[in-house]
């Protein structure tokens, strides 16, 4: 028997405050019969669809320190979403079905998000020979997107021929968009502040040049491409010029790129450390407005927790990247401000389109899943790294205060957050 909620007074996207019955799963009919249901207060919330995630390192198997599938659910419905993408540079990498498998089989006992996972593109990430893509998408986590992030894939024949494969089943290659000569032994956005520290840069056509050639291979052999954390200003042009001539080319852009630059590096505190790294104003502006144009589709976390002993060290030695899920919400809110709308379709449908997760990125309304988030616009509230239900403390927002806080979020109608804590 799965519970009944009736949720009162929350106001679907902006619209008018209505009530939502909540019954077997679905939104029920309004007016339908609400007795023994547990009600949930939602006067002053607003509801979006369940987030969805594309881009989430959960680091089981291996690296269970830093993360759990279980811990980084908890920290992805706190944060509104009600699935996650899970990142295949794991250890084992997640290149065969026997790890996709298992990371998807972990992310049902959990049951706090539907956990998708990705495949790796090429053996153990190591960019030599294709895994074992059809079997990865005809295993029970049925992988639809594959990528080496953290890596690129950056031998074009390579590149070539895992869009040819995943074409047969409308699969993704999501690509970290890296020249790895240009980025060798780079440390920090290559700029003005890096000559200033001395520190190694990694220049932006870096990244630029992989999107550039991979719009053409996508083009060429007419299959999806997916990039990852654009960070660069023209990238967006190179992306630009892509969609007009009718790739079929998708692209994501991270919370902390639309609202940190590379200055933060002059702190020399690694928690400011990511790849690819915070760039500059120029580089924000041009994201933040991408954005809201549509030419870059969604908002996705590249949540990267790691161990204190990968963090806490000499900038040189740490290892990149940042927590996010239960922050990102309240950025894009303070960068996109409460355009209810454009938030649900780049956090919410368009990722779930991407990854074919036909149960999320639905409004809810009557017959729909009750697979949805309720958000409190006014609170304000300040990032506490030890209050994160991730196992990792690598957020570059402690201290921070953000706008707008999670109250509860709900996955096939089960709560999985109510009163703003997780339930399990
Ligand atoms: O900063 C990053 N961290 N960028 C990546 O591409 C990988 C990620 C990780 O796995 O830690
Ligand atoms: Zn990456």
């Amino acid at each position: 028997m799965s519970s009944t909620f009736l949720v009162k007074g929350v106001s679907v996207l902006g619209a008018e405050p209505t009530d939502l019955l909540i019954r077997d799963g679905v939104v029920a009919e309004v007016g339908g019969d609400a007795r023994g249901a547990q009600v949930v207060d939602a006067a002053g919330l607003v509801a979006l669809p369940g987030l969805v995630d594309l881009h989430t390192h959960l680091r089981e198997p291996g690296r269970e320190d830093a993360e759990t599938v279980e811990s980084g659910s908890r920290a992805a419905a706190l944060g509104g979403y009600t699935a996650v993408c899970a990142m295949a540079n794991t250890s084992p990498v997640a290149d065969t079905a026997g790890v996709v498998e298992q990371v998807w089989r972990l992310g049902r006992e959990a049951g706090l998000v539907d956990v998708q996972p990705i495949g790796a593109v090429t053996v153990g990430l190591a960019g030599q020979h294709l895994a074992e893509l059809g079997a990865m998408a005809t295993s029970a986590a049925k992988v639809r997107i594959f990528s080496d992030d953290g890596h690129c894939v950056s031998d074009a024949r390579l590149m070539r021929r895992a869009l040819e494969y995943v074409k047969a089943f409308d699969g993704v290659i999501a690509q970290h968009a890296e020249e790895p000569r240009l980025t060798e032994g780079a440390q920090m956005h290559e700029g003005e502040v890096s000559a200033r520290l001395g520190l190694t840069g990694w220049p932006a056509v870096a990244e630029e040049a992989i999107i550039a050639r991979d719009a053409l291979l996508a083009g060429h052999v007419g299959a999806r491409l997916h990039v990852c954390h654009v960070s660069t200003a023209g990238s967006v042009d190179v992306i630009r010029q892509a969609k007009a001539a009718g790739v079929r080319v998708t692209a994501e852009v991270t919370p902390h790129h639309l609202l940190l630059t590379d200055e933060r590096a002059t702190s020399y505190d690694p928690v400011f450390k990511v790849n690819p790294p915070l760039r500059t104003k120029t580089d924000v502006a041009a994201l933040r407005s991408a954005l809201a144009e549509g030419l870059i589709d969604i908002v996705a976390t590249d949540h990267a927790p790691h161990a204190v002993e990968d963090k806490e060290c000499e900038w040189a030695y740490a290892r990149p990247g940042m927590i996010g899920l239960e922050t990102a919400l309240s950025i894009v809110l303070d960068v996109l401000g409460p355009d209810w709308e454009l938030i649900a379709e780049r956090m919410s449908r368009t990722p779930a389109r991407i990854a074919g997760l036909t149960e999320h990125g639905r409004t809810p309304a009557p017959g729909e899943p009750a697979t949805f988030t309720l958000f409190d616009p006014a609170a304000r509230w300040e990032v506490d790294p030890t209050g994160s239900a991730s196992r990792s403390r690598n957020t570059p927002y402690a201290g921070m205060t953000l706008p707008g806080r999670i109250v509860a979020t709900f996955l096939r109608g089960e709560p999985t957050v109510l009163d703003g804590k997780a339930v399990k």
